[in-house]
Protein backbone atom coordinates (compact mmCIF):
# COMPACT_ATOMS: atom_id res chain seq x y z
CA UNK A 1 0.00 0.00 0.00
CA UNK A 2 1.47 3.89 -0.99
CA UNK A 3 2.61 5.38 2.08
CA UNK A 4 0.96 8.40 2.92
CA UNK A 5 2.22 12.12 2.80
CA UNK A 6 1.93 14.11 5.80
CA UNK A 7 2.66 17.70 6.52
CA UNK A 8 2.37 19.08 10.31
CA UNK A 9 2.05 22.35 11.94
CA UNK A 10 3.25 22.88 15.57
CA UNK A 11 3.31 25.99 17.94
CA UNK A 12 6.02 24.37 20.54
CA UNK A 13 8.35 21.26 21.80
CA UNK A 14 6.83 19.00 19.18
CA UNK A 15 6.42 15.58 21.69
CA UNK A 16 3.43 14.55 19.51
CA UNK A 17 5.92 15.21 16.33
CA UNK A 18 7.96 13.27 17.69
CA UNK A 19 5.87 10.72 18.54
CA UNK A 20 4.30 10.32 14.74
CA UNK A 21 7.54 10.75 13.20
CA UNK A 22 8.99 7.81 15.42
CA UNK A 23 5.75 5.89 14.24
CA UNK A 24 6.34 6.43 10.68
CA UNK A 25 10.09 5.62 11.07
CA UNK A 26 9.40 2.24 12.66
CA UNK A 27 6.57 1.52 10.33
CA UNK A 28 3.27 2.10 12.73
CA UNK A 29 2.42 4.54 10.49
CA UNK A 30 2.28 3.97 6.72
CA UNK A 31 3.60 7.49 5.89
CA UNK A 32 5.80 10.04 5.79
CA UNK A 33 6.58 13.01 7.31
CA UNK A 34 6.56 15.73 4.58
CA UNK A 35 6.70 19.14 5.72
CA UNK A 36 6.29 20.81 9.42
CA UNK A 37 5.57 24.60 9.27
CA UNK A 38 5.12 26.32 12.85
CA UNK A 39 3.86 29.90 13.55
CA UNK A 40 6.38 30.10 16.10
CA UNK A 41 10.10 30.88 15.22
CA UNK A 42 11.57 28.82 18.48
CA UNK A 43 9.40 26.11 18.62
CA UNK A 44 11.97 23.51 19.66
CA UNK A 45 9.56 20.71 17.25
CA UNK A 46 11.31 22.80 14.03
CA UNK A 47 14.92 21.52 15.92
CA UNK A 48 13.17 17.58 15.76
CA UNK A 49 12.16 18.05 12.39
CA UNK A 50 15.37 19.04 11.36
CA UNK A 51 17.12 16.36 13.08
CA UNK A 52 15.28 14.02 10.46
CA UNK A 53 15.96 15.83 7.47
CA UNK A 54 12.22 17.28 7.13
CA UNK A 55 11.59 20.49 5.55
CA UNK A 56 10.37 23.15 7.73
CA UNK A 57 9.29 26.52 7.63
CA UNK A 58 7.65 29.36 10.11
CA UNK A 59 5.14 32.08 9.44
CA UNK A 60 5.27 34.19 12.11
CA UNK A 61 1.62 34.88 13.35
CA UNK A 62 2.75 36.86 15.81
CA UNK A 63 4.81 39.45 13.37
CA UNK A 64 1.58 39.79 11.63
CA UNK A 65 -0.59 40.57 14.04
CA UNK A 66 1.38 43.04 15.60
CA UNK A 67 1.69 44.89 12.09
CA UNK A 68 -1.68 44.74 11.50
CA UNK A 69 -2.36 46.57 14.48
CA UNK A 70 0.14 49.33 12.99
CA UNK A 71 -1.00 49.58 9.51
CA UNK A 72 -3.98 47.76 8.64
CA UNK A 73 -3.52 48.58 5.38
CA UNK A 74 -0.27 46.81 4.48
CA UNK A 75 -1.62 43.39 5.32
CA UNK A 76 -1.48 41.38 2.22
CA UNK A 77 -4.76 39.38 1.71
CA UNK A 78 -5.35 36.78 -0.73
CA UNK A 79 -7.02 37.73 -3.79
CA UNK A 80 -9.93 35.30 -3.52
CA UNK A 81 -10.38 36.12 0.46
CA UNK A 82 -14.35 37.30 1.35
CA UNK A 83 -14.52 38.71 4.32
CA UNK A 84 -18.23 37.99 5.32
CA UNK A 85 -18.00 34.54 3.40
CA UNK A 86 -15.93 33.97 5.89
CA UNK A 87 -17.28 35.44 8.89
CA UNK A 88 -20.69 33.46 7.67
CA UNK A 89 -18.83 30.45 7.75
CA UNK A 90 -17.11 30.45 10.92
CA UNK A 91 -18.44 29.01 14.43
CA UNK A 92 -15.37 30.62 16.45
CA UNK A 93 -17.23 33.20 17.15
CA UNK A 94 -20.84 33.74 18.03
CA UNK A 95 -22.22 35.85 15.14
CA UNK A 96 -22.63 38.73 17.34
CA UNK A 97 -19.65 38.83 18.77
CA UNK A 98 -18.27 42.44 17.68
CA UNK A 99 -17.41 42.77 14.04
CA UNK A 100 -14.85 44.73 14.46
CA UNK A 101 -12.73 42.60 16.41
CA UNK A 102 -14.06 39.71 14.22
CA UNK A 103 -12.67 41.82 11.49
CA UNK A 104 -9.07 42.14 12.78
CA UNK A 105 -9.20 38.33 13.78
CA UNK A 106 -10.09 36.99 10.69
CA UNK A 107 -8.05 39.56 8.74
CA UNK A 108 -4.87 38.45 10.63
CA UNK A 109 -5.20 35.00 10.32
CA UNK A 110 -6.24 34.77 6.67
CA UNK A 111 -2.93 36.37 6.10
CA UNK A 112 -0.86 33.83 7.78
CA UNK A 113 -3.29 31.07 6.49
CA UNK A 114 -2.23 32.05 2.79
CA UNK A 115 1.30 32.47 3.64
CA UNK A 116 0.82 28.62 5.23
CA UNK A 117 -0.69 27.36 2.15
CA UNK A 118 2.06 29.24 -0.16
CA UNK A 119 4.29 27.33 2.03
CA UNK A 120 3.04 24.10 1.69
CA UNK A 121 2.71 24.20 -2.58
CA UNK A 122 5.51 21.98 -3.22
CA UNK A 123 5.07 19.28 -0.38
CA UNK A 124 2.26 17.44 -1.90
CA UNK A 125 0.47 15.80 1.20
CA UNK A 126 -2.50 13.39 2.04
CA UNK A 127 -3.09 14.59 5.51
CA UNK A 128 -2.24 17.48 7.79
CA UNK A 129 -1.85 16.97 11.19
CA UNK A 130 -2.31 19.47 13.85
CA UNK A 131 0.76 19.02 16.46
CA UNK A 132 0.27 21.38 19.04
CA UNK A 133 -0.83 23.71 16.98
CA UNK A 134 -1.59 26.70 18.91
CA UNK A 135 -4.08 28.70 16.00
CA UNK A 136 -7.41 28.42 15.01
CA UNK A 137 -7.71 27.89 11.44
CA UNK A 138 -10.23 29.54 9.57
CA UNK A 139 -12.67 28.47 6.90
CA UNK A 140 -10.28 29.89 4.68
CA UNK A 141 -7.76 27.37 5.18
CA UNK A 142 -9.86 24.87 6.33
CA UNK A 143 -11.60 24.84 2.27
CA UNK A 144 -8.54 25.05 0.51
CA UNK A 145 -7.18 22.29 2.01
CA UNK A 146 -10.48 20.27 2.57
CA UNK A 147 -12.31 20.79 -0.78
CA UNK A 148 -14.77 18.14 0.04
CA UNK A 149 -16.36 18.45 3.41
CA UNK A 150 -17.18 14.82 3.37
CA UNK A 151 -12.95 13.81 3.28
CA UNK A 152 -11.60 15.62 5.64
CA UNK A 153 -7.87 15.52 6.02
CA UNK A 154 -6.78 18.22 8.77
CA UNK A 155 -6.45 16.02 11.95
CA UNK A 156 -5.60 17.66 15.75
CA UNK A 157 -4.85 16.38 18.81
CA UNK A 158 -6.82 18.28 21.94
CA UNK A 159 -5.65 17.55 25.29
CA UNK A 160 -9.29 16.71 26.99
CA UNK A 161 -12.28 14.56 26.54
CA UNK A 162 -13.87 16.94 23.71
CA UNK A 163 -16.49 17.90 23.98
CA UNK A 164 -15.26 18.94 27.31
CA UNK A 165 -13.21 21.83 27.77
CA UNK A 166 -11.81 22.77 23.97
CA UNK A 167 -9.96 25.71 24.03
CA UNK A 168 -6.24 26.03 25.08
CA UNK A 169 -5.72 24.50 28.29
CA UNK A 170 -7.74 21.71 28.60
CA UNK A 171 -5.53 19.59 31.22
CA UNK A 172 -5.19 22.54 33.10
CA UNK A 173 -8.99 23.15 32.92
CA UNK A 174 -9.97 18.96 33.65
CA UNK A 175 -7.67 19.35 36.25
CA UNK A 176 -9.15 22.84 38.10
CA UNK A 177 -12.77 21.46 37.34
CA UNK A 178 -11.94 18.65 39.81
CA UNK A 179 -12.46 15.67 37.25
CA UNK A 180 -12.00 11.98 38.33
CA UNK A 181 -11.15 11.05 34.47
CA UNK A 182 -8.88 12.96 32.35
CA UNK A 183 -7.86 11.83 28.32
CA UNK A 184 -7.26 13.45 24.86
CA UNK A 185 -9.03 13.29 21.63
CA UNK A 186 -7.96 13.29 18.03
CA UNK A 187 -10.87 14.90 15.84
CA UNK A 188 -10.59 16.62 12.22
CA UNK A 189 -11.46 19.86 12.11
CA UNK A 190 -14.52 21.46 11.16
CA UNK A 191 -15.56 25.48 11.60
CA UNK A 192 -15.37 25.55 15.01
CA UNK A 193 -13.52 25.13 18.11
CA UNK A 194 -12.08 21.92 18.51
CA UNK A 195 -15.82 20.62 17.49
CA UNK A 196 -14.46 18.65 14.34
CA UNK A 197 -15.64 14.74 13.90
CA UNK A 198 -13.63 12.39 16.75
CA UNK A 199 -11.73 9.71 15.69
CA UNK A 200 -10.49 8.46 19.18
CA UNK A 201 -10.23 9.25 22.58
CA UNK A 202 -8.28 7.67 25.52
CA UNK A 203 -8.63 7.98 28.99
CA UNK A 204 -6.63 8.49 32.16
CA UNK A 205 -7.52 8.16 36.36
CA UNK A 206 -7.03 11.43 37.92
CA UNK A 207 -6.12 10.60 41.34
CA UNK A 208 -6.53 12.63 45.19
CA UNK A 209 -2.49 13.02 44.96
CA UNK A 210 -2.13 13.91 41.28
CA UNK A 211 -0.87 17.46 40.82
CA UNK A 212 -1.05 19.46 37.38
CA UNK A 213 1.74 18.25 36.54
CA UNK A 214 1.39 14.94 36.17
CA UNK A 215 -2.01 15.44 34.96
CA UNK A 216 0.01 16.40 31.78
CA UNK A 217 2.14 13.92 32.11
CA UNK A 218 -0.28 10.79 32.18
CA UNK A 219 -2.11 12.84 29.45
CA UNK A 220 0.72 13.14 27.19
CA UNK A 221 1.92 9.25 26.94
CA UNK A 222 -1.50 8.71 26.29
CA UNK A 223 -0.83 11.29 23.15
CA UNK A 224 1.64 9.68 22.05
CA UNK A 225 -0.03 5.95 21.68
CA UNK A 226 -3.25 7.47 20.38
CA UNK A 227 -2.79 10.07 17.88
CA UNK A 228 -0.48 7.62 15.56
CA UNK A 229 -3.20 4.95 15.95
CA UNK A 230 -5.62 7.50 14.73
CA UNK A 231 -2.92 8.63 11.50
CA UNK A 232 -2.41 4.92 10.80
CA UNK A 233 -6.43 4.64 10.65
CA UNK A 234 -6.29 7.46 7.91
CA UNK A 235 -3.26 5.54 6.40
CA UNK A 236 -5.65 2.48 5.72
CA UNK A 237 -8.50 4.24 4.80
CA UNK A 238 -10.57 3.05 7.64
CA UNK A 239 -11.78 6.69 8.73
CA UNK A 240 -15.49 7.33 6.97
CA UNK A 241 -17.17 10.73 7.74
CA UNK A 242 -21.16 9.86 7.84
CA UNK A 243 -23.52 12.79 8.37
CA UNK A 244 -25.55 11.64 10.46
CA UNK A 245 -29.37 12.98 11.71
CA UNK A 246 -29.26 14.28 15.90
CA UNK A 247 -32.46 14.84 17.24
CA UNK A 248 -32.17 16.76 20.85
CA UNK A 249 -33.38 16.77 23.92
CA UNK A 250 -36.18 19.47 23.03
CA UNK A 251 -37.02 18.20 19.71
CA UNK A 252 -34.62 19.91 17.14
CA UNK A 253 -32.83 18.34 14.63
CA UNK A 254 -29.30 18.66 13.30
CA UNK A 255 -26.56 17.23 10.97
CA UNK A 256 -23.45 16.01 12.18
CA UNK A 257 -20.30 14.59 10.83
CA UNK A 258 -19.60 11.16 12.75
CA UNK A 259 -16.68 9.26 12.44
CA UNK A 260 -17.36 5.22 11.21
CA UNK A 261 -14.17 3.38 11.80
CA UNK A 262 -14.43 0.87 8.97
CA UNK A 263 -13.38 -3.07 9.81
C1 LIG B 1 -0.34 18.65 23.66
O1 LIG B 1 -0.78 18.36 24.96
C2 LIG B 1 -1.53 18.86 22.76
O2 LIG B 1 -2.62 18.03 23.05
C3 LIG B 1 -1.87 20.29 23.03
O3 LIG B 1 -0.63 20.96 23.14
C4 LIG B 1 0.35 20.03 23.61
C5 LIG B 1 1.49 20.06 22.63
O4 LIG B 1 2.57 19.32 23.09
N1 LIG B 1 -2.67 20.87 22.00
C6 LIG B 1 -3.59 21.81 22.20
O5 LIG B 1 -3.83 22.27 23.29
C7 LIG B 1 -4.30 22.27 20.95
N2 LIG B 1 -5.37 23.15 21.30
P1 LIG B 1 3.74 18.93 22.10
O6 LIG B 1 4.17 20.21 21.38
O7 LIG B 1 4.82 18.41 23.01
O8 LIG B 1 3.21 17.89 21.14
Amino acid sequence: MKKIRIGALISGSGSNLQAIINACEAGHINGEMVFVGSDNPAAYGLVRAQNHGIPVFVVDYGAIIRSHKLEPGKTRLPADFCLEGIRARQTLFAQEVDPVKTEFFLKTRVAAEDALLQNMTGHAFDLVVLAGFMRNLTPYFIDHVNPDPLRPRIMNIHPALLPAFPGVDGYGDTFRYGCKVGGCTVHFIDYGEDSGPIIGQRSFPICPEDTLENVKKKGLELEWQLYPECIQLFAEGRLACVPTEITHPDGRKSTRLIVKIKA
